[in-house]
């Protein structure tokens, strides 16, 4: 299991560093975050060590694994939440809890990453208060508590017996690190999956081309174009987390593939049209997300060129490359819905995203404005213009790639009901 461990103040933060051992001992990847007031009892270092991650403090540090746990591979890029961690993780253990801690979760606080990550989380949460025994029987920490269970969180109640101040003994120790480990990895192994998206499209087959195409100008060079197949690849996983048997033609996209998606390799505009002419007719939705070239060298040659001698190119002829979605426009059989994709600049966007909708035959197309920067190109985030041939138009503000396949697959359906 992906195990986050939220450590607050106490004497027993000594223990979550015992439980994090015991964890990667038994084979889970576990990452940490402490308050603050935790790390005058363990430093940062020790649970670093033992987890063999890093370790995060605040909201606003960068998180060097880039949301991966031990054993994923670390993301070629950042996420934008510093929320990654949580997101991820199969259960959120907050131990020791603090009284205040605990205060804080019980009202929805946010003033730190602990708390942040115990708000936004949408994996099972595990409390385990630890204090001395009169804040624990305190009647703000007891009502505290069953507001947090009200929560749906799982409050491991604290053992008997001694306690950090010298001779106190009462109810308030952390219970052991095998009894932690022990709940976190019961209820990991009983999580109901989450209810998850919708299934509309359960059995529709979607084909998405994502990436760009490099045509060769000699054996080590290429004309390509600056795709890096993220918002194919968010819309393989939004149509396959809505139940649909995805096949992704991917043209040189280096990033990772969603799971349950069948993939077609390609390199070339050649190849993604003979790849898009066989997988085409067994599909109901194309996204055509690709960056597909319009020209090709008309004479790559095999070997590399040199770049003196006799042939030293001083230019290279290029020749018309098929326009892919045209012709598979016009092979269509009724009930196909296809879907372009657009990258204009600036203010005439949307009347020449209009007129390749109409030239292309195509049911919608989505626009993007690549004089933006911050958006499009190779970016985590988009904005664009869905235009459908039935008149709809609708603007999609700045948002994750994910957020924008989500709309562009709702317009895809849409499209598609009036032939079902
Ligand atoms: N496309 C295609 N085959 C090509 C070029 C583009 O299938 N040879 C598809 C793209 O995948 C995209 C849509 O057509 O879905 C629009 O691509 P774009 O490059 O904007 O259109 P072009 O027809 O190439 O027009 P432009 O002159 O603006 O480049």
């Amino acid at each position: 299991m992906r195990l986050l461990i939220g450590v607050s103040g106490g004497i027993a933060a000594y223990k979550a560093l015992e439980t994090a051992r015991l964890a990667v001992r038994a084979g889970h990847a576990v990452r940490v975050m402490q308050t603050p007031t935790s790390m005058r009892f363990v430093g940062k270092a020790s649970f670093a060590a033992i987890t063999g991650a890093p370790v995060l403090s605040s909201e606003f540090e960068q998180d060097p694994a880039r949301g991966a746990y031990p054993g994923e591979p670390v993301p070629d890029r950042a996420p934008i939440s510093h929320l990654a961690l949580v997101e991820r993780a199969d259960v959120y253990l907050v131990a020791p809890a603090s009284a205040n801690t605990i205060a804080k979760l019980a009202a929805g606080a946010a003033d730190n990453l602990v708390t942040t990550a115990a708000l936004a989380a949408s994996c099972p949460v595990v409390v385990a208060p630890a204090m001395n025994n009169r804040m624990y029987a305190h009647p703000a920490t007891q009502g505290n508590l069953r507001t947090l269970e009200a929560h749906g969180v799982e409050v491991i109640p604290p053992g008997e017996g001694e306690l950090a101040s010298y001779g106190e003994r009462g109810v308030g120790r952390l219970p052991e690190p095998e009894a932690l480990l022990s709940v976190c990895e019961t209820i990991a192994a009983h999580r109901r999956p989450a209810a998850g998206p919708a299934q509309d499209l359960a059995g529709v087959r979607v084909l998405v081309t994502a990436g760009g195409t490099r045509e060769p100008i000699d054996s080590v060079r290429y004309i390509g174009n600056r795709s890096s197949g993220r918002m194919g690849l968010a819309l393989a996983a939004a149509a396959r987390a809505r139940g649909a048997e995805v096949t992704l033609i991917l043209a040189n996209v280096s990033l990772p593939v969603p799971e349950g998606v069948r993939v077609v390799r390609v390199e070339t505009a050649n190849q993604l049209a003979a790849a898009c002419a066989e997988e085409f007719p067994g599909c109901e939705v194309l996204l055509m997300a690709a960056a597909v070239a319009d020209f090709r060298p008309s004479a790559p040659v095999e070997h590399k060129l040199k770049k003196t001698g006799p042939d030293a190119p001083n230019k290279v002829e290029l020749e018309p490359t098929e326009d892919v979605l045209s012709v598979l426009a016009d092979r269509r059989r009724p009930g196909q819905v296809l879907i372009g994709f657009a990258a204009e600049h600036g203010s005439g966007a949307a009347a020449l995203g209009r007129e390749k909708l109409e030239r292309k035959r195509l049911d919608a197309i989505v626009v993007n404005d690549i004089s933006r920067a911050d958006i499009g190109f190779d970016a985590e985030e988009n904005e664009v213009l869905i235009i459908a041939r039935d008149g709809l138009q609708r603007h999609i503000p700045r948002a994750a790639k994910r957020a924008v396949a989500a709309e562009v697959l709702n317009q895809a359906q849409r499209l598609r009901e009036p032939a079902q």
